[in-house]
């Protein structure tokens, strides 16, 4: 199965949530290629869980950057993100219990479909409600990194 690979036109405009698909994606291709490679359970367990922990942080400060933009839609958006949560929260159970090649080969089918579907049919709906909110961005996304990491720093704006 063929790697897959960010490009403009996934772009929601709004430069940290599209390092985050970015980096969601590579997370989902480094599964790929540990599956590739014949990696043994333990490490794609550890891919498993790392891509659970980002996408979860990734959905949290979506919604919080939609939320500060004026999106109507977020409530429906965050339903969205908490059935893909709870599908992949299933799947690092199923794969913890009983690992198998079938079931990789289902977990390759849906990582590679899923994030790219999401974008494009959800994500891509509040792109234009961002446009020249650039401070609403930068305000909620300091309140944001303030709360995870109680120190906010310079660096914490540096994204933008
Ligand atoms: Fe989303």
């Amino acid at each position: 199965m063929a790697t897959i690979s960010w490009s403009e036109d996934l772009s929601v405009g709004v430069h940290i949530l599209d390092a985050d698909h970015r980096l969601l994606i590579n997370l989902i291709n480094k599964f790929e290629e540990a599956i590739e490679s014949g990696a043994g359970n333990a490490k794609i367990s550890i891919l498993l869980d790392g891509l659970y922990d980002y996408t979860d942080f990734h959905f949290i400060r979506e919604e919080i950057l939609m939320r500060a933009c004026g999106y109507a839609n977020v409530d429906a958006h965050h339903l969205v993100h908490e059935k893909l949560c709870a599908q992949m929260m299933e799947i690092r159970k199923r794969h913890a219990s009983d690992p198998s090649d079938a079931l990789n080969a289902e977990i390759r089918e849906f990582l590679n479909s899923w994030l790219i579907k999401h974008i494009k049919g959800q994500d891509l709906k509040y792109a234009p409600v961002m446009v020249d909110k650039d401070l609403e961005i930068a305000k909620a996304h300091a309140s944001l990194i303030h709360q995870y990491s109680e120190v906010e720093s310079a660096e914490s704006t540096d994204v933008f």
